[in-house]
């Protein structure tokens, strides 16, 4: 627990963190102190004066809040006449050349800018001489488009290329109004972290060409989301929409905070992921290849349990924990082998030493929390000794080519509950469409052994069954949520203490305690 301070906030006492600077400090208190040069990820570089406050014991008349750390007793003022009139000369220096374009600017309604200017300025331009113009677009490389007009020269991107991927693709070059970020000649953005600058520009200049024109921000619900894209799970929100008439979509992913998991970022890749939730998605249900009601596969894949005299159910390693105890409970009653078999889902050397791991799977953790087993010779002895497979969502081509996959299928009768379309799918005896982990709520345990929940962001026209339903629907008997859970709860001792609505944000770090509270 960090130690507490009091210190005065306009003559109102409040208690906050030791060792923060005055803008964290209060900050984590709901008071806000303008700033656009400061970002806790990047430290203070004190280049853009917003956030100036006055200390009333004898120190100079305005102080930057990024620079000041906060002290017991510290009385600070934000609302004296002063401060509100340097935010506003600050605002006009600001808005001198910027072309106020918010109308056509992706970055309306969450733009710093914007926000400022309509809570400490809303004055309008003094402004004779003609504004400077500059380069409105330009192609950075790596999805980062930059318009130079808007830019208020912060650093924050040239910061995060130094500081945090230590790639350095760009600079300001020129001073006062000539002042531009740019790349170097024939350098573009090329690091695996790179989008991340469009987040960290508090402004439009850093547009994602991905996302720019696709959606006004504030059309956009948000859902606390975990990324699928790697074993490091990292925090993200799932911006989606649903238009009038159409479906609901994901226009995007953005870093969540997360001080456990991945801190204010995440990688390009598990960004740019949120298209395979819209694409290539199954949905419709068959037997064989023709397409049938949802009832009559279920009807039909129930007989095939009941016939089967040895069956092998294989679980997703991106199932969430919900979903895994359900199948493992279901595979128990029916007397089915289980297995979590995903080997291709590691891509051995593709992971560094920040966020991206070689592990593409989102929970192999709980797989082995669980105690389901994950090794090949199980998995292909218990398949060439059964007569159904019943394959819960994983993804057996990373593991296997279509030719081998068909070699250790033949002969068998096979039950394929998946997300995506698929040629594996098209040989199955019964294909059953299930929700991806946008469209539905759970859990899952990173690599480090971070237990994190993730909300449903999504809501279909057609709602497809989850796992746990199918689970249900073949005789599981954990029949609900609330019973997956608390079945979860006998396993991960620490979870005893929660219910899914309370786990914090941030996750539980398993690491103290489940050595000696895994009972499974
Ligand atoms: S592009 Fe954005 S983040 Fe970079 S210096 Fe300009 S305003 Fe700051
Ligand atoms: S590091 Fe992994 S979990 Fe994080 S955003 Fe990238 S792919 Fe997703
Ligand atoms: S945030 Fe303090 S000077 Fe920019």
């Amino acid at each position: 627990m960090a130690d507490k301070i009091k210190l005065f906030v306009n003559g109102e006492e409040v208690e906050v963190e030791a060792g923060k600077n005055l803008i964290d400090a209060v900050g984590a208190v709901g008071i806000e102190i303008p700033h656009l040069c400061y970002h806790p990820a990047l430290g203070a570089d004190g280049n853009c004066r917003m956030c100036l406050v006055g200390i009333e014991d004898g120190r100079p008349p305005l102080v930057p809040a990024c620079k000041t750390p906060a002290q017991e007793g510290m009385k600070v003022l934000l609302d004296a006449e002063h401060i509100k009139k340097i935010q506003h000369d600050v605002m006009e220096f600001e808005l001198i050349n910027h072309p106020i374009d918010c109308p056509v600017c992706d970055q309306a309604g969450e733009c710093k800018l914007q926000d400022y200017y309509m809570s400490c300025d809303q004055k309008p331009s003094r402004m004779t001489v003609p504004q400077v113009t500059k380069n409105k677009k330009m192609d950075f490389g790596g999805g980062v488009i930059h318009d130079q007009e808007r830019c208020v020269v912060c650093g924050r991107c040239v910061r995060f290329l130094r500081q945090i991927t230590k790639t350095g693709e760009l600079g300001i070059i020129n001073r006062t109004d000539d002042a531009r970020v740019n790349i170097f000649p024939g350098r573009p953005i090329d690091n695996r972290y790179g989008i991340n600058v469009v987040d960290l520009c508090p402004v439009g200049a850093m547009t994602s060409s991905d996302f720019r024109f696709k959606q006004r921000v504030w059309f956009l619900k948000k859902a606390s989301g975990v990324c699928h894209g790697c074993s490091k799970g990292c925090s993200i929100t799932i911006d989606h929409n649903k238009e009038k008439n159409k479906d609901d979509i994901i226009y995007r992913f953005r870093p969540r905070f997360n001080g456990q998991v991945n801190g204010y970022f995440i990688c390009d890749e598990g960004r740019l992921s949120y298209k395979s939730e819209n694409e290539n998605r199954l949905t419709a249900a068959f037997i064989g290849k023709v397409e049938r009601e949802i009832s009559d596969v279920l009807t039909a894949a129930k007989k095939e349990l009941e016939m089967s005299k040895k069956a092998v159910f294989l679980i997703s390693p991106d199932a969430s924990l919900e979903q895994m105890v359900a199948v493992k409970a279901l595979a128990a009653k029916l007397g089915a082998t289980l297995s979590g078999y995903s080997d291709g889902y590691i891509k051995k050397g593709d992971g560094d030493d920040y966020l991206i791991q070689d592990d593409k799977a989102a929970n192999r953790q709980g797989l082995l929390l669980l105690g389901i087993d994950t090794t090949k010779e199980s998995f292909e002895k218990a398949v060439s000794e059964a007569d159904l497979f019943v394959n819960f969502a994983s993804d057996l081509s990373r593991s296997y080519e279509q030719d081998a996959l068909t070699k250790l299928l033949t002969g068998k009768k096979t039950i394929v509950c998946a997300t995506h379309e698929s040629a594996f799918n098209g040989q199955a005896t019964i294909t059953i469409p299930v929700r991806s982990y946008s469209e539905y709520s759970g859990s899952v345990i990173n690599c480090d052994n971070i237990l994190q929940r993730f909300e449903k962001a999504v809501t279909k026209n057609n709602e497809l069954l989850d796992i746990c339903e199918v689970a249900a629907e073949f005789g599981c008997p954990l029949q609900t949520p609330a019973e997956a859970y608390a079945e979860l709860q006998q396993v991960i001792g620490m979870l005893k203490e929660y219910q899914p609505a309370t786990i914090p944000a941030e996750g539980l770090n398993l690491n103290d305690s489940e050595a000696a509270n895994v009972t499974a």
